[in-house]
C-alpha cells in the first residue's frame, strides 16, 4: 500500500511531491478539489467528479489545466504506480503560483495535482450504531463572493466545526446557516426521513451539490418515497424517524444523535438498510462482471 502523488502530470512518492510555496493553494486556498474513491480498484462515478470539478474552476475562474482525458489518464496511471487494493483519489486545481498578492488575475498557470492514497474505510461501528452529529451555526449565506456550488481548498468553516464536533465526541460538524436553516455537514450532506418522506436541503440554502445526494435522491425515488428538497430546522432533525450523511467516503452513513437527542428509537433504521442496500448494488453493477 503507498501514496503516490501526480504533479502535472509526473508521479512522485509522497516524500518526493513538491509544489510552490508560492502557490495560491497554499497561500490562500484558491484552488478546487474532488475526492473520489475506488472499488475494485478503478474510480467510481469519475465522469460527475470531473463535471463538477470544471464546475468549480468555472465558478472561481480558473481555468482547468488540462482536459478530462488527460486528468483520467493521470488518475489511472497514479493509481496504478501505487497499487492498493482500494484508494481515496484527491485531485486538486490550484490557480498556481505569482507574485504574493490577492488579484486572482496575477497566477496565470493553474497546477494540478492527483494524490492517491489507500483508502481507510470508516469504522463499521458507525454504521452499525449510527453516529452523533453536532451542529454548529456557520453564519454562511448562499450568494456571497465564493460561490457555494464550487467544491474549493477553502475548508476553514467546515474544519472549525468539525473541530467542535469531535471536542464534543461527534463524528460530523453540520453546519447551520445565517438564519438558523441546516445546509450541510462538513464534508457531506444530510437527509432525514419521516414515513415514507424523505427530506434533504436545497441546493439554495448554499451547499454543494454531493454526487452521492444526487445518487440517493434517485435511488429513494425509484424505492417509492417522496423526495422533498426543502428548507430543514434542527427540530426537523431531531424529529425525523431516521437521519442520515451521505459522501463518497461515508457513502450513506447512519445518524443516531443529533447532540444531546436521540434520533427515533436511537438505532439504525429500517430505511436507511434499504438505501444502503439499493446503494450497494448500484456500485456493484457499475463493476466489470466477473468471468
Ligand atoms: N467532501 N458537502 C461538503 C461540504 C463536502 O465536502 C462533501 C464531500 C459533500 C458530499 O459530496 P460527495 O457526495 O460528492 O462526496 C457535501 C469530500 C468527500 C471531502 O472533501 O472529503
Amino acid at each position: 500500500m503507498s501514496t503516490k502523488i501526480a504533479i502535472d502530470g509526473s508521479i512522485h512518492d509522497e516524500a518526493e511531491a513538491r509544489i510552490s510555496v508560492l502557490d495560491r493553494g497554499f497561500l490562500y486556498g484558491d484552488s478546487v478539489y474532488e475526492v473520489i474513491r475506488t472499488y475494485d480498484g478503478r474510480p467510481f462515478a469519475l465522469a460527475p467528479h470531473l463535471d463538477r470539478l470544471a464546475r468549480s474552476a468555472g465558478l472561481l475562474g480558473i481555468d482547468l489545466p488540462a482536459p478530462s482525458q488527460v486528468l483520467t489518464a493521470e488518475i489511472d496511471a497514479t493509481l496504478e504506480a501505487a497499487g492498493n487494493p482500494e484508494s481515496n483519489i484527491r485531485l486538486i486545481v490550484t490557480r498556481g503560483a505569482g507574485p504574493i498578492n490577492l488579484d486572482p488575475g496575477s497566477a496565470v498557470s493553474p497546477c494540478r495535482v492527483v494524490i492517491v492514497a489507500p483508502l481507510i474505510p470508516h469504522l463499521a461501528a458507525l454504521y452499525e450504531q449510527g453516529a452523533a452529529i453536532h451542529l454548529v451555526s456557520a453564519g454562511r449565506e448562499a450568494g456571497g463572493a465564493v460561490p457555494a456550488g464550487a467544491k474549493s481548498g477553502n475548508y476553514l468553516v467546515n474544519l472549525m466545526a468539525l473541530g467542535a464536533a469531535r471536542r464534543r465526541g461527534a463524528h460530523e460538524a453540520i453546519l447551520l446557516d445565517a438564519r438558523g436553516r441546516v445546509a450541510e455537514g462538513a464534508s457531506s450532506n444530510i437527509f432525514t426521513l419521516s414515513g415514507e418522506a424523505l427530506s434533504t436541503p436545497p441546493l439554495s440554502v448554499g451547499i454543494l451539490e454531493g454526487i452521492t445526494r444526487h445518487m440517493v435522491i434517485d435511488l429513494a425515488r425509484s424505492a417509492g418515497l417522496e423526495v422533498h428538497e426543502r428548507h430543514l430546522r434542527a427540530e426537523d432533525l431531531r424529529d425525523a424517524d431516521e437521519v442520515f450523511l451521505t459522501s463518497t467516503l461515508r457513502e450513506i452513513m447512519p445518524v443516531t444523535q443529533v447532540d444531546d437527542w436521540i434520533v427515533g428509537r436511537g438505532e439504525v433504521g429500517p430505511r436507511v438498510h434499504e438505501l444502503r442496500r439499493l446503494y450497494g448494488k448500484l456500485v456493484r453493477s457499475t463493476l466489470p462482471r466477473e468471468a
